[in-house]
């Protein structure tokens, strides 16, 4: 039997890549460096292939499957959102998806700690008269650069899952004083309780009936939830006239979750306070000149939510062992259910 040949659309870290260059029983194509791989060259390899590994910035649409053919039995992503896999097209093809959605718990939450803070206390705003080199011209007074305070806040979670939950327990220690959270079952309780949050009850912690509650009642909201043709734009100009005029809104999910022109509007009507973004629409083709950049409360990061070593590390050997076990019909390390 000829060997199964496999797809994998960057170089990948160290350990991850020991791994898969021991698999030998496999026909190995490999996109020759860790930036994005030439569509054109995807296209071409994937014929044949049984398994592909990839990134959550290679589009995994049927234009990809119909290429690879009948062969391909498993896609591997090197991410927890899948929403750049076209789902009922791998279900309909009984093709197996692995996905990375514990690996990066941790970093995506410290990161969705710090941009909460990022944009309540000004920290983006405030670095930026440093580096233009106007503090001399701005003395330390009382009021200066001052912004809502994290203690006593309630916290609203759109989306509610282990990352949300994973920024919810390190935020409870800044002595918050109430979460809320919006899933698609609206009122209903999370079905999952990662840490025990919704047990113990060190604060209240309760399902919002609406994204109307939710908005209205929260000083921080967190965006969380996946990307789907229902969540798209649920953040929108109605959203932000919802909330309050010191919230901040901090988005560590996807960027069209947002309506960013909203964003905009709302950053300049003082609707909200600040905003701290992971993610927005259009990434990464964000100029200089974009309009949210001129929005001093808006913090802007590039989509580096999960970006450090040991989870990077983590993802890339998951991956490569949901690609490996998928190949042989085994368990993977996680695999999104059909
Ligand atoms: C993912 O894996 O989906 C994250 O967005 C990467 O940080």
């Amino acid at each position: 039997m000829s060997p199964r040949k496999v797809v994998v659309t960057r170089q990948l870290i160290e350990p991850a890549q020991k791994l898969l260059e021991a698999a030998s029983d496999l026909e190995l194509i490999q996109w020759p460096t860790d930036q994005p791989c030439d569509r054109s060259w995807l296209l071409e390899q994937a014929k044949g292939a049984s398994g592909i590994l990839l990134m959550l910035s290679d589009k995994c649409d049927k234009e990809l499957m119909d290429a690879a053919g009948d062969t391909l039995k498993v896609i591997a992503s090197f991410s927890v959102g899948t929403d750049h896999v076209d789902r009922e097209a791998i279900r309909e093809r009984k093709i197996r998806l692995g996905y990375t959605p514990s690996a990066l718990t941790d970093a995506v939450a410290d990161l969705t700690v710090m941009l909460i803070l990022m944009a309540q206390r000004r920290a983006g705003e405030a670095m930026g008269k440093v580096l233009t080199g106007q503090w001399p011209q701005m003395p330390w007074s009382p009021l200066l650069m001052t912004g809502p305070q994290i203690r006593g806040t309630t916290v609203g979670f759109l989306g509610f899952g282990r990352i949300a939950q994973a920024t919810l327990q390190r935020l409870i220690p800044f002595g918050i004083s109430k979460a809320l959270y919006l899933t698609s079952k609206p009122g209903q309780p999370a079905k999952e309780d990662h840490y025990g949050l919704l047990k113990e009850g060190s604060i209240p912690v309760s399902p919002a009936s609406d994204w109307k509650q939710l908005a209205a009642e929260s000083d921080v909201v967190v965006v969380g939830c996946a990307l789907t043709p229902s969540t798209r734009h649920i953040v929108n100009s109605e959203f932000f006239h919802q909330m309050k005029k010191l919230a901040v809104l901090v988005n560590i999910a996807r960027g069209p979750v947002v309506d960013t022109d909203a964003l905009v509007s709302a950053l300049e009507t003082g609707d909200i306070f600040g905003a701290g973004l992971d993610v927005i629409e259009n990434e990464p083709n964000i100029q200089a000149d974009h309009p949210l950049l001129k929005q001093p409360r808006c913090v802007l990061l590039p989509h580096v939510g999960s970006a450090n070593i040991e989870t990077r590390e983590q993802m890339a050997v998951e991956s490569v062992k949901n690609l490996l076990a998928g190949l042989k019909g085994e368990a993977m390390v996680n695999e999104v259910e059909p």
